[in-house]
């Protein structure tokens, strides 16, 4: 069985234990409501590292809406059956008083500046202040380790590398690929709180994305992909747009135009039956 872990300093020692034993450490972080695509990261993390770890706490900090925090689908139990049969050694889940002892009142928020003030980070604000704090805390709880991002959330991965970089956290980000529906939706823990006819609706942002994609391969501008990403959006009526964007996937910096053949990431969000959903797809710029 998985073992269960909820004391930070329990968790310092079996980490610390685990390495000295000469075991290269996976970690994965996760909100819980675990699905198909939190399980294809544990399954890379066991694959490339030998021991695949995780943890399991839905942070506050990182809610700027307390109403998201309080619709957050939390069971435990589930979650460790899927963490222990995708072949998780050991999972901290701690309390939220055991994570941040002071809250509600303010605890300790990291800001890494620009790339996290657009996009997401415009229309959520404090939103990955919140993400950055406990992905520092887990990863200094954790020490040395590899620790897998997957790529649905692109401008967090994008977040928590510039974080690990400018604070020299001892860890390797890797970046893992979106896990999708057979009917393209990719696979989030939002995707619960959609009607059926809501789940319909939400594949208007793959829809949209590939024809950003589709634009630019044939030849088409950035300001044309955005636009044809837009234009899709706009003909779902269940669909509010958020953003549609095109970014330089090194920098997460806005994109005005791309050279053939350069790689660009497209990225939409909006929301559906009141629940925010995002998606994003790699793309590279055709001739023009
Ligand atoms: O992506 C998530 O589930 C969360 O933002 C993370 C990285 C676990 C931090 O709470």
């Amino acid at each position: 069985m998985t073992e269960v872990i909820t004391s930070l300093p329990r968790w310092r020692e079996r980490t610390a234990t685990l390495r000295a034993s000469g075991a290269t450490i996976g970690l994965t972080m996760t909100m819980g409501a675990l699905h198909a695509g939190h399980v294809s990261l544990f399954e890379r993390a066991r694959a490339e590292c030998g021991v695949s770890l995780a943890t399991i706490f839905v942070n506050p900090l990182q809610f700027n809406d307390p109403e998201d925090f309080v619709a957050y689908r939390m069971d435990l139990t589930d979650d460790l059956d899927v963490a222990h049969r995708a072949g998780v050694t050991a999972v901290l889940a701690p309390s939220t008083a055991a994570m941040w002892p002071r809250w509600p009142a303010p605890s300790t928020t990291i800001r890494v500046g620009e790339i996290a003030e657009t996009l997401e980070g415009a229309d959520r604000a404090g939103h990955f202040d919140g993400v950055c704090a406990v992905v520092a805390k887990l990863l200094v709880l954790t020490g040395p380790c590899v620790t897998y991002f997957g790529e649905k959330d692109f401008q967090q991965l994008c977040v928590v590398r510039r974080l690990v970089a400018d604070l020299a956290l001892d860890a390797e980000v890797v970046g893992c690929p979106i896990v999708r529906e057979d009917d393209g939706v990719a696979l989030s823990s939002r995707n619960a709180r959609l009607s059926a006819a809501g789940r319909r609706t939400a594949r208007v942002l793959h829809r949209a994305l590939d024809a950003g994609r589709d634009a630019l391969a044939r030849g088409g501008t950035v300001q044309g992909a955005t636009a044809a990403m837009r234009s899709v959006a706009s003909e779902e009526p269940g669909f509010q747009l958020a953003y549609a964007a095109t970014v330089d996937p090194a920098t997460f910096g806005a994109l005005a135009e791309a050279a053939p053949g350069e790689p660009v990431r497209l990225l939409i969000s909006g929301m559906v039956e009141g629940v925010r959903l995002l998606d994003n797809l790699e793309a590279v710029a055709g001739r023009a």
